[in-house]
């Protein structure tokens, strides 16, 4: 086969089993570009906490949302990419459009299947901690709640365990907003702001002419992250809470069920809705206003040997613990979803079979070679816990840490040029992989 293991079927999941997911399915997995991720325990210049750590290699664990979830390749990251939104999310029969998702569809669990297309946005979570209750309904007032009914409730997976749970909520409450230097203290507009970007400000509190109590600031407070923490009818078909404005630039598209692409259409619905008579240069205004404190600094980051390495090591440290204390649940999960990241990394340095691909080939096998060894390591870990042995899993553990402390990272980077790392070879293998899933899904249409 021209793309080494890539089965030939209709959907673009680049890491889960095509098969389980419709034609035409987009989950965005290949972008070379991915949301940047900040930490608050970090930021202090300290370090992610155990449970920090666990939850986030949770997050990133297709096995905790069930079956079909993990056929699919599917874990929480997939829609919250990085803790961002994921804009490109497409699945056929369960999307109107890209960047949304049916919650209440039958392909992960039947019985939460309310009988309506009617998808969702993937919210962002960046400082999710600050944005209560949880839901575009604003349903749940507890984090841990509504993420325990995504697990069993939408997915249908298995019953967390209550140190999960935990690990879950404790990462996504460390995930930060990014910083935003046009931002003052207050959510008031940083000295040096332009004269659009000050009149905007001044609009956004301005009271609504047909109802004085009202205006975009009585919603979105500029003190309190912008929300308010109540739902209200903006005209969108409901009650909805007040959504974030903050890090807004990078979380479209828009309102609950994406309807809008755009600052300037979500402007306009307010014009209409609320009948606030604005001017075009009123829209233009508040628009400046928008984008300005919903910047923030390096919203992306290039995917690279390092990006990988640094994550892999994070999931992995987890075993230091989870091994001390013979926790085998978080044993099993941690070395399922390692060795899926894992495999999924050596699938970046394509095989002699990959036509797409010329030079290097030496240096991908041994690429290729390495991280298979990995995966071994990981096993051995794994069956040593099972037959309760818990010396031979620390010994194990430890020649997997020596392997990633040296070895591994050098015969890696001696690959990356010649890997999916590098834009060029990137974009020719992908570019013929869909080339290939369109031919394909022809004779079906
Ligand atoms: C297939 C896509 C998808 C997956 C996978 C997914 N989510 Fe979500 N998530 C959504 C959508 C869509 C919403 C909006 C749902 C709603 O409003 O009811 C959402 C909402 C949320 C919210 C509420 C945020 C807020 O500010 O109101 C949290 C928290 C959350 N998800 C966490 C998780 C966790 C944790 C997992 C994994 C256990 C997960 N999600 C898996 C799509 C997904
Ligand atoms: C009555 C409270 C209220 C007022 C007043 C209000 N908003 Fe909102 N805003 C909301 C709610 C609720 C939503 C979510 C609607 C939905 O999801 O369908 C929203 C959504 C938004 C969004 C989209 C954010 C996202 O991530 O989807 C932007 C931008 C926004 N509002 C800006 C404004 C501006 C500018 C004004 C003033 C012209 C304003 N809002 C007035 C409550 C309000």
């Amino acid at each position: 086969m021209l793309l080494g293991s890539a089965p030939i079927a209709g959907a673009f999941p680049v890491h889960g089993h095509q098969t389980v997911l419709p034609a035409g399915t987009e989950l965005d997995e290949d972008a070379l570009d991915q949301p940047r991720e900040i930490f608050r325990s970090e930021a202090a210049g300290g370090v992610k906490s155990y449970l920090v750590r666990l939850g986030d290699m949770a997050f990133n664990a297709p096995s905790l949302l069930g079956d079909v979830a993990r056929r699919a390749g599917i874990s929480c990251n997939t829609c919250h990419n990085n803790g961002a939104g994921n804009e490109r999310l497409y699945i056929p029969g369960l999307s109107t459009r890209p960047g949304t998702f049916d919650t209440t569809g039958a392909l992960f669990n039947p019985r939460a299947d309310n009988g309506l297309l009617d998808p969702l946005t993937p919210p962002s979570l960046r400082g999710a901690r600050l944005l209560a209750p949880y839901g575009h309904d604003g349903r749940t007032a507890s984090l841990r709640e509504f993420v325990r009914s995504v697990i069993v409730g939408e997915f249908a997976g298995p019953e967390p365990s209550p140190a999960i749970l935990d690990a879950l909520v404790a990462y996504i409450q460390d995930i930060d907003f990014l910083p935003n230097p046009r931002l003052a203290p207050g959510g008031r507009l940083a000295a040096g702001a332009g004269e659009a970007e000050r009149r905007g400000e001044a609009l956004f509190s301005k009271p609504f002419p047909h109802d004085p109590g009202l205006s975009c600031a009585a919603c979105h407070l500029p003190a309190s992250a912008f929300v308010d923490h109540r739902q209200h009818d903006v005209g969108s078909g409901g009650l909805f809470k007040t959504p974030t404005l903050l890090n807004a630039d990078f979380n479209a598209p828009y309102f609950h069920d994406g309807r809008y692409d755009s600052y300037a259409q979500v402007v306009a619905h307010f014009d209409r809705v609320f009948d606030l008579g604005l001017a075009p240069r009123d829209r233009q205004d508040l628009v400046a206003y928008l984008t300005a404190i919903g910047d923030g600094v390096r919203p992306y980051e290039r995917d690279s040997v390092n990006a990988r390495l640094r994550e892999l090591n994070d999931f992995a440290s987890v075993l230091d613990t989870a091994i001390t204390t013979n926790d085998r649940a978080v044993i099993d999960l941690t070395v399922e979803t390692v060795g899926g990241e894992l495999r999924e990394l050596t699938e970046a340095f394509p095989d002699r079979k990959d036509t797409t691909v010329t030079g290097g080939e030496e240096e991908r096998a041994l690429a290729r070679a390495a991280l298979k060894e990995l995966v071994l390591e990981l096993r051995r870990i794994d069956a040593a816990a099972v037959a309760g042995n818990l010396d031979a899993a620390a010994a194990a553990y430890m020649n997997y840490r020596k392997l990633m402390a040296a070895t591994v990272p050098k015969l890696l980077h001696a690959a990356e040029p010649w890997s999916l790392f590098n834009p060029a070879i990137h974009d020719a293998h992908y570019g013929t992989l869909r080339q290939m899933l369109q031919a394909a899904e022809m004779p079906s249409r």
